[in-house]
């Protein structure tokens, strides 16, 4: 646990003076830290382990949230991720939820759902029954393919029977096996159980059993992260316009009613969630397709594909805002066993189980969707943009230390962020 994750002037020091930060506040050996930096990270023998025909590797960078207060306690964030503004905007967000308390988060059970699809049945009330009458002998079953998990107090808990009348393949029974998979994702758990079900289940219902396999619609494993900020500290100061707390609030209240209301911008609104929820499931070596596939599927649940977060204007004129959405995410196997770096993220966010992490990625949405609409409601989000994009073009052309600053405000200020002017900059101040 870190003693405090409010870390002034962090960003503006060097990539090396931020390690030696963060390894003192996280008690990071000089292993840990050579990981951070990528030597050793992850090695070729190492992926050969992980997927099919590797050739080589593919870095991104990794960066830290700073500012997280969440139940109480100061959280660094490991981020991973390629799009300039997401750990800039996370940070942000995280200071101004600090002023309101920061984020208070909950979790469910880790319950993930295994589906097996049944064809061929005469009778699928009578199936349905046959499988009810007989849930004990499934769940036993199941819980024969995994005693690590069961001694480990998870396992199968429930077995739940969906018909569909009418499908393209004609008339079908899916059963849902749930099982606890605790600290870990659980998809090899669930899939492993799925399978092993599968004469049984044709036993039972006379019917043939094809598919089986986890449901990334894990909307059993639900994380919810919810955060108050008092409008004063909501003000926008920007160069030409300023915004009052106040004001602030009331837009932001009315820019979210628009993803409430509208597919095209509920699709923006929820990307925007998942830059920051995807930066710190790739940071933990968690699948990110998975957490994806669950959020939009959740997001759709009422049938129509609507925004993940709420927002609204408190009595006392503070702006509230909750995130709920499904987190499978997990501490122990997956990438975690191959891979360096999830561990240090791991020791970083100060997390043992899944379920802690689950909340602090739920925070870290809710943190980065608060970012993305003060910026969208006020002065837009072309100018922070356009910020980091000038910086980028002042090292292009040349720049290095104080300088990249210096010649980014300048091309910022004369709203021509093009290389050659840049060049001349520097030219200038050399
Ligand atoms: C860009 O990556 C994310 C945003 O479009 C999110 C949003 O519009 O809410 C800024």
């Amino acid at each position: 646990m870190v003693r405090s994750s409010q870390l002034s002037g962090f960003h503006k020091l060097t990539s090396q003076q931020r390690l030696a930060s963060l390894a003192a506040l996280a008690q990071l050996t000089p292993d840990e830290q050579a990981i951070v930096r990528g030597s050793p990270g992850l090695q070729v023998h190492a992926a050969e382990h992980m997927i099919e025909n590797v050739v080589g590797l593919y870095s991104l960078p990794l960066g830290i949230a700073t500012n997280f207060l969440v139940n109480g306690q100061d959280v660094l964030v490991p981020m991973v991720i390629e799009e300039p503004s997401v750990v800039a905007g996370a940070s942000l967000a995280a200071r101004l939820a600090r002023a309101g308390g920061g984020f208070v988060t909950s979790s469910g059970a880790a319950e993930m759902i295994g589906q097996l699809q049944v064809l061929e049945l005469g009778d699928l009330d009578e199936a349905r029954a046959a499988l009810l009458r007989h849930k004990d002998e499934l769940l036993a079953a199941a819980n024969r393919v995994d005693p690590t998990l069961v001694g480990l107090g998870g396992g199968a808990r429930d077995v739940e029977v969906r018909l569909i009348h009418e499908s393209s393949a004609g008339p079908m029974l899916v059963m849902h096996l749930i099982v606890d998979t605790r600290d870990a994702m659980g998809a090899n758990a669930v899939n492993s159980a799925v399978e092993a079900l599968a004469p049984l289940v044709e036993r039972l219902t006379g019917g043939r059993v094809l598919l089986r396999i986890l449901s990334n619609l894990a909307d059993r494993r639900l994380a919810r992260a919810e955060c108050r900020v008092p409008a004063s500290s909501l003000t926008v100061v920007s160069d030409g316009s300023s915004f009052e707390g106040h004001q602030v609030v009331d837009r932001i209240v009315e820019g979210c009613a628009l993803a409430g209301a509208d597919p095209y911008r509920a699709a923006t609104h929820n990307k925007g969630i998942m830059n920051g929820v995807d930066a710190v499931v790739m940071a933990t070596g968690n699948d990110w397709r998975a957490v994806e596939a669950g959020a939009h599927a959740y997001a759709a649940r009422h049938g129509r594909y609507a925004s993940l977060s709420e927002w609204h204007k408190t009595p006392e004129g503070e702006l509230a805002g909750r995130l709920e959405m499904p987190m499978p995410v997990g501490v122990v196997g997956g990438a975690t066993r191959v891979h360096p770096l999830p561990r240090v993220a791991l020791k970083l966010l100060g997390v043992q189980t899944a379920r802690q992490l689950a909340e602090i990625i739920v925070a870290v949405g809710l943190a980065q969707n608060l970012a993305a609409l003060r910026a969208l409601a006020t002065e837009g989000i072309q100018r922070g943009h356009m910020r980091l994009h000038a910086r980028q073009v002042a090292m292009a052309a040349g720049a290095s230390g104080d300088q990249i600053d210096q010649v980014a405000a300048q091309l910022v200020r004369e709203r021509a962020i093009r290389l050659e002017r840049a060049q001349e900059i520097v030219r200038n101040i050399k």
